[in-house]
Parts: C-alpha cells; sequence; structure tokens
C-alpha cells in the first residue's frame, strides 16, 4: 500500500511562511521527484487558497483540518466540506484530539464531519487514540475501538478515508510509544477495519511526535500506512526527510 505522510500544521504559520513552506516542498517534488509516498499538506483554512496556488501541478495534495457536518448555512465561523471541496482540498482531518478536547467533539460528531467530507468526494482522515490514563490503565485498545466504532463514516471505504492512530499523551511532547506498542495497536485497527468491504486497503497512519530521526523506525512497524506530522511538517528539511523515510 502506497504510504501517506501528511503535514498537520495546526494554528501555525502565516501567508507569507506558509507560501515559502508550501513552495518550498512543491520544489523538492519536483526536483527529487517522487519519494515513494502520497503527501498531502493541511493548513490552517485561512491559508488554504495561497497554500493551493503554490502547491499547483506539484503532485503534493491539499487537505483541511476540521469541517462541519452540515451543507451550508447559519454556523458562523463554521467551514462546510463544499467549501474545503471548492478551495481545492482533496482531504480534510476530523475528529483529531486537540478538536475533540478543545470543542467537545463526541464520535457522533466526527463520524457526521466525515460523512459530510464523503459526501463532497473528500478523504475523510478520521483521527483515533486514548490519553496516558487510559494506557495507564490498560484500555488503549478498547478506547480506539469505541472511537473507530463510533467515527468512521457509513459507507467507509480505502477509497475514502484513512485512520491516523493518534496516542494523545505522544502529540507535541516528544515521547513515542515503543515500536511494540505502535504494532499492537495499529494491527488492532487493522482487525476492525475488516468490518468494512475494503477494510485491508485502508491507509492507517502513525502520528505523535514522528520526527526525520524516528520516522524509519516508526514507519518500517506492520500496518504503518504513513504519518500524521504536527510540529516536524512545519520545516520544509524535517518534513521532506520524514517523506523520505518511507523509502
Ligand atoms: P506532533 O503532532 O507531530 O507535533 O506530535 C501530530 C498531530 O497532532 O497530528
Amino acid at each position: 500500500m502506497r504510504p501517506l505522510i501528511a503535514g498537520n500544521w495546526k494554528m501555525n504559520k502565516f501567508s507569507s511562511d506558509a507560501a515559502l513552506l508550501a513552495g518550498g516542498l512543491a520544489e523538492r517534488r519536483r526536483g527529487q521527484g517522487d519519494p515513494g509516498c502520497d503527501i498531502l499538506l493541511c493548513p490552517p483554512s485561512i491559508l488554504l487558497s495561497g497554500v493551493a496556488a503554490a502547491l499547483a501541478d506539484s503532485a503534493i495534495a491539499l487537505g483541511a483540518q476540521d469541517c462541519h457536518p452540515a451543507e451550508s448555512g447559519a454556523h458562523t465561523g463554521d467551514i462546510s466540506a463544499a467549501l474545503l471541496a471548492d478551495a481545492g482540498c482533496a482531504y480534510v482531518i476530523v475528529g483529531h484530539s486537540e478538536r475533540r478536547t478543545d470543542h467537545g467533539e463526541t464520535d457522533a460528531l466526527v463520524k457526521a464531519k466525515a460523512e459530510a467530507a464523503l459526501r463532497h468526494g473528500l478523504v475523510a482522515i478520521v483521527c483515533v487514540g486514548e490519553t496516558l490514563d487510559q494506557r495507564d490503565g490498560g484500555r488503549a485498545l478498547d478506547v480506539v475501538s469505541r472511537q473507530i466504532e463510533g467515527s468512521l463514516p457509513d459507507g467507509a471505504g480505502a477509497g475514502n478515508i484513512v485512520v491516523a492512530y493518534e496516542p494523545v499523551w505522544a502529540i507535541g511532547t516528544g515521547r513515542t510509544p515503543t515500536p511494540d506498542q505502535i504494532a499492537e495497536v495499529h494491527a488492532h485497527i487493522r482487525g476492525a477495519l475488516g468490518m468494512l468491504d475494503d477494510g485491508a486497503g485502508v491507509r492507517v497512519l502513525y502520528g505523535g511526535s514522528m520526527k526525520p530521526d524516528n520516522a524509519r523506525e516508526i514507519l518500517a512497524i506492520a500496518h504503518v500506512n504513513g504519518g500524521l506530522i504536527g510540529g516536524a511538517s512545519l520545516a520544509v528539511d524535517d518534513f521532506w526527510s520524514i517523506c523520505e523515510a518511507v523509502a
């Protein structure tokens, strides 16, 4: 399965440095060729059109970090999946733990957002992952199962969803699970995806403090089909070297 390396810029960058970062990556992709993975950038929504311009004809895809479940209407400050598609997005992240925490997003809401994404031809990157308390309590696999069951859209399959396993305690902390811990959860997710018709083809990304110096080891773990990268997606050299680590 072709890996996906996705950069989640979160609430970082301004228009000038966003154009430099996206443009720099587009230039690497053109100059150095295909590193062997699909590449995706998910900037803040207000930067989407500028990043889309910087990525034109680059073979790097554009995505967003969230969408609203409704089609349109009275939802001040929100952005629909239709608007994201109109802005050139091919992907949207839904259910990131920061949104589950900051905005109280439930599995049901995440599922509705993912379904809105699918209606507009976007691939939904559905995030799951346990907190440290849940892991310490031996509940990591149960939590992830419950999130998968509750958050995946109806009609999910290899062509329209990606799952990202992001242990909450590894995000932005510099701590990563051991390779055995990652392998265990990814195998578990792969098993849970068996309920889908073509679940074997759904990409399962790892996210949480993936950096140039640990990417190769993590990306080599069975059932890890790419990465969702936060901090290390904010510099051209770091992000490109993670893309190259799939080889
Ligand atoms: P991090 O973030 O790479 O900075 O840990 C990953 C994510 O939250 O998607």
